[in-house]
Parts: C-alpha cells; sequence; structure tokens
C-alpha cells in the first residue's frame, strides 16, 4: 500500500512558523515517525510553494497511489483549481488542516477542497495526518 502526504504553501516552516498555532516540531521529524508506525504503508512526502505544482503531483499520484492526504495551506481558500484535481483523479483525498480553521479567522472558514475530498480533519495538530494515514490503511483492507 503506498499512499502520499502533500503539503502546501509555507508548511516548509513547520517548527519555526507560529509555534502557538502550528508547534515546533518539523514535519520531517514528525514524518520520520508516522513511516515507522505504519510498516505496511509506504508514505511518500511532498511539499510545495507553487499551486501549480501541487496541482501536477495529485495528478501523478492520483492515479497511482492509494490515497493522498493533503493539506493545501492557504490555497484551500482560495483554489478552484485544487478542487478540480481532487476529484478529477480516483485515490481518496483526505483533507488535514493542523489548527482549527474554524475558531480563525473568517476568511479560512470555507475551503474549497472539502467537497471533493473523502473527509477533513482539522484542528488535531499534526495527530490529524496520523488519523488520516489509518483511516486509509483501513480502508484499503476492506
Ligand atoms: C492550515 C490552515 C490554513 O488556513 C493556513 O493558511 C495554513 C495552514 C493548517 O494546517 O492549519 O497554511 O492549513
Amino acid at each position: 500500500m503506498k499512499i502520499l502526504i502533500i503539503n502546501g504553501p509555507n508548511l516548509n516552516l513547520l517548527g519555526k512558523r507560529e509555534p502557538e498555532i502550528y508547534g515546533n516540531r518539523t514535519f520531517e521529524q514528525f514524518l520520520a515517525e508516522l513511516q515507522a508506525e505504519f510498516p505496511k504503508i509506504e508514505i511518500d512526502y511532498f511539499q510545495s510553494n507553487h499551486e501549480g505544482a501541487l496541482i501536477d503531483r495529485i495528478h501523478e499520484a492520483g492515479f497511482s497511489t492509494d490515497g493522498i492526504i493533503l493539506n493545501a495551506g492557504a490555497y484551500t481558500h482560495t483554489s478552484i483549481a485544487l478542487a478540480d484535481a481532487i476529484a478529477a483523479v480516483p485515490a481518496p483525498v483526505i483533507e488535514v488542516h493542523i489548527s482549527n480553521v474554524h475558531q480563525r479567522e473568517p476568511f479560512r472558514h470555507h475551503s474549497y477542497l472539502s467537497a471533493k475530498c473523502v473527509g477533513s480533519i482539522v484542528g488535531l495538530g499534526l495527530e490529524g495526518y496520523r488519523l488520516a494515514a489509518s483511516y486509509l490503511e483501513v480502508r484499503s483492507e476492506k
């Protein structure tokens, strides 16, 4: 089983960026832990600050993996093109947000992506990615 985690803009700065909101761990530290925890899943990781690069990666992985865990960062609230990319591929996509976007500024309350995703996990910190991986594992065994 193979899944891909995609992080969008500014998430390369996890650990340094607004730690009171996003915590103080880098994604690389967390990813190593996650990979060790799910030995049956090949977990790939991609991060980009560029909308088109995220779309290209969804197209690529969307036909060749068992699922995508996507935190599109601020593009969540702006990108119809990313929503279309999710809808275009057969792989299930789980939307994850580290912070509880609904407790934050009103412009973060709307996601163009949610309706195209299998489900969304928000506000549970990095734990959200773990829960999404666990869901994809269970789903692939059905
Ligand atoms: C985020 C929430 C977004 O509103 C924000 O633009 C991000 C991170 C989150 O993980 O909480 O960059 O997706």
